[in-house]
């Protein structure tokens, strides 16, 4: 058997969180109870933040609700402050995720705070949930790119995943949430993380907007990383451009995973099956 990699499916969350459409809770749980299926082993299903902010996240603690939970899968949810930490809790997320950026203009126009401010946010969230055993997941946004700032510097990236695990994050992933990435700049990037954070703590999330996210998937492989973020579907693309690249594709990860001879434990016939319930959520019938 070969070595484990294992997907994270954040489709529910990052994919869905994109949709201007208002997808019904009943078809998030119904994607969600489809993906239980597949051997995930975590699955990033609902957000915590502002409804002002991302209105299509505001159905969250129903989802977190109505699903059905299989054993051995944790459900997932972001919490950007304490007060999304109440709901998250309250909902019975079993891990959560804070979310921080390595370019400061990012880090305003998402959470509105400096980088700064956003990790003193995140200190009385990790404190609370150490003391309940909660798992932490920690995101670094645009670690090669931002839209405001343009290149981000390696090192940034690695000061902020720093911060992030030394907190107690205990897995931090690594974000090219605009899909700027090449294979260049993200072994350059991940070469600094890994000076600072262990790179089995280290998680990909590679947006697919230019088509380039398996090859900076297969650069971070080859830097050791083992765990990497998609989005059945491929969900997560522009809304105004039907078959716009957005996450990259769960089961085109899985597909290419399989074929380098890794094990991922997914059943891709169960993957097939949620694709196509979220390519029908975005009203695309291919
Ligand atoms: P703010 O406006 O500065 O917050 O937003 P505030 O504390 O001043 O509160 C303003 C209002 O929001 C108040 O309500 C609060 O109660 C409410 P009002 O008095 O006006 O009626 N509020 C909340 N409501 C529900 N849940 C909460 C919450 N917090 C405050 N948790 C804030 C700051 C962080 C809240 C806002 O900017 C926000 O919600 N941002 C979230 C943005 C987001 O979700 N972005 C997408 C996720 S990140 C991502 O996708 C990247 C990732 O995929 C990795 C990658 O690709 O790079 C992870
Ligand atoms: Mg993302």
């Amino acid at each position: 058997m070969g070595e484990l990699v294992e997907v994270y499916e954040v489709g529910p969350r990052d994919g869905l969180q994109n949709e201007k459409r208002e997808i019904p809770v009943a078809d998030k749980i119904a994607l969600i109870d489809c993906l239980s299926r597949a051997g995930f082993r975590r699955i990033e299903v609902a957000s915590f933040v502002s409804p002002k902010w991302v209105p299509q996240m505001a159905g969250s603690a129903q989802v977190l609700g109505g699903i059905t939970r299989a054993s051995g899968v944790r459900y997932a949810a972001l919490t950007p402050n304490m007060h999304g930490y109440g709901d998250a809790l309250a909902a019975k997320a079993d891990e959560i995720a804070v979310f921080a950026s390595a370019s400061e203009g990012f880090s305003k126009a998402n959470i509105n705070a400096s980088i700064a401010e956003s990790i003193e946010r995140f200190t009385p969230i990790l404190g609370a949930a150490r003391h309940i055993d909660l798992p932490v997941r920690g995101y670094v946004s645009c670690v090669t790119d931002c839209p405001y700032d343009g290149p981000t510097p390696p090192e940034k990236v690695a000061e902020v995943a720093d911060r992030l695990f030394a907190l107690g994050c205990y897995e931090v992933s690594l974000g090219d949430t605009i899909g700027q990435g090449t294979p260049d700049k993200v072994a350059h990037m991940l070469l600094a993380v890994r000076e600072r954070v262990p790179v089995t703590r280290l998680a990909g999330h590679f947006h697919d907007t230019n088509g380039r996210a398996i090859d900076n998937i297969d650069a971070a492989l080859a830097l050791g990383v083992r765990v990497f973020d998609a989005a059945v579907g491929g969900l997560g693309g522009c809304p105004y451009a039907p078959g716009a690249a957005g996450n990259v594709a769960t089961e085109d990860v899985a597909a290419h995973l399989q074929r380098l001879g890794y094990e991922t434990g997914l059943d891709i016939d169960v993957i097939e099956e949620a694709a196509q319930m979220a390519r029908a959520l975005r009203g695309w019938h291919v």
